[in-house]
């Protein structure tokens, strides 16, 4: 069993990736200064975990998370904090940087001072790649396009250092690109998150705003299928970025039509002028994933829609 540090550990990814690490049977610290996240997506694992869980609130990008990081002594990080919101990266880019950029560096710096074996980066398959032409999607982790936004610069800015520590130290990574990611403690209220939002106004019975004409796809894919790479990448994937995604593009209108169909919601969206800098398609292609972490994704977007729909009416966001 390993010690696993999970940072953004009470996050909506996170706290479902602490879940199957305990479950498994490794002891997880989490570190989260609870920002975005919530302790209350921890309480199913304290009640699991007993002393194989702690939790430490402290911000990546200040000098304690060091300390943070030597008490947890972990084999493994697993880095999911971040400041994810692009809107907020493009009205406030040194923010983003100093969570995203500066906290990472913090945290490869503790980490190889603890000496970890294994660092996993998160990663934005939406975002680092720009916005790919036609026949380059399913986008490979090969595509070398440019960051449409300020988060996605520091996504995929940041990814160098791994590079850096790696021949310097030792230090194996794995960076995982997820692409629109969805399930249940995704927050109904944020500006991310279209599928918790989607379900959360349908089940409220309010009317929901499409940005566009709604013909911009997506790669969905369901947060277990996402904790499964993460776990998968503990023991393998070593030194290189893999996809996460399903590789299929679904609009926002087929998106909106089969959440309605599942909430039984009657009726059309309303239309809204597209936001600017938004991608109009991305899909990723995942073989990678596959040969490297012998990953897939396993859920429908049916049924990983059916999951989330009853999370949301089981907590009664
Ligand atoms: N949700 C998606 O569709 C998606 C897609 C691509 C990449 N990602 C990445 O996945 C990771 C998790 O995202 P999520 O969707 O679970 O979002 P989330 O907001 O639920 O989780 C982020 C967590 O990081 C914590 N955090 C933020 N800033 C911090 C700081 N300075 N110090 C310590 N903790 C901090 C927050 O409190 C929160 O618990 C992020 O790195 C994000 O960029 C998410």
């Amino acid at each position: 069993m390993t010690r696993v540090l999970v940072t953004g550990g009470a996050g909506f990814i996170g706290s479902n990736l602490v879940d199957r690490l305990l479950g498994e049977g490794h002891t997880v610290a989490v570190v989260d200064d609870l920002s975005t996240g919530k302790a209350a997506n921890l309480e199913a694992a304290w009640a699991a975990a007993g002393d194989r869980l702690t939790f430490a609130q402290v911000d990546i990008s200040a000098p304690e998370v060091a300390d943070a990081v030597a008490a947890a002594a972990p084999e493994v990080v697993l880095h999911l904090a971040a400041q994810i919101d692009v809107r907020r990266s493009v009205a406030d880019p040194v923010h983003d940087a100093m969570v995203n950029v500066i906290g990472t560096v913090r945290l490869l710096e503790a980490s190889r001072r603890a000496g970890v074996r294994k660092f996993v980066l998160t990663t934005s398959g939406g975002t680092i790649y720009g916005e790919p032409p036609a026949d380059a999607l399913p986008v490979a982790e090969t595509y070398d396009g440019h960051p449409g936004s300020p988060y996605g610069a520091s996504k995929r800015g940041v990814e160098e250092y791994l590079h850096t520590y790696r021949a310097l130290y030792g230090l194996s990574w794995t960076s995982l690109a997820l692409a629109n990611v969805y399930g249940p403690r995704q927050d109904p209220h944020g500006e991310a998150g279209v599928v918790s939002i989607f379900g959360g106004r349908m089940l409220r019975g309010e009317d929901i705003t499409v940005f566009g004409d709604g013909t911009q796809t997506r790669d969905y894919v369901f947060v277990d299928d996402v904790v499964d790479a993460f776990v998968r990448s503990i023991d393998a994937g070593d030194d290189v970025r893999c996809n996460i995604g399903t590789g299929e593009q679904t609009s926002v209108n087929e998106l909106y039509a089969a959440i309605a169909g599942l909430a039984g919601h009657d009726g059309p969206p309303s239309y809204a002028p597209a936001r600017p800098g938004e991608l109009a398609h991305i899909a990723l292609d995942v073989r990678r994933a596959a040969a490297e972490l012998g990953w897939a994704p396993r859920t429908s977007l049916r049924d990983g829609l059916a999951a989330t729909l009853d999370w949301l009416r089981s907590s009664g966001s």
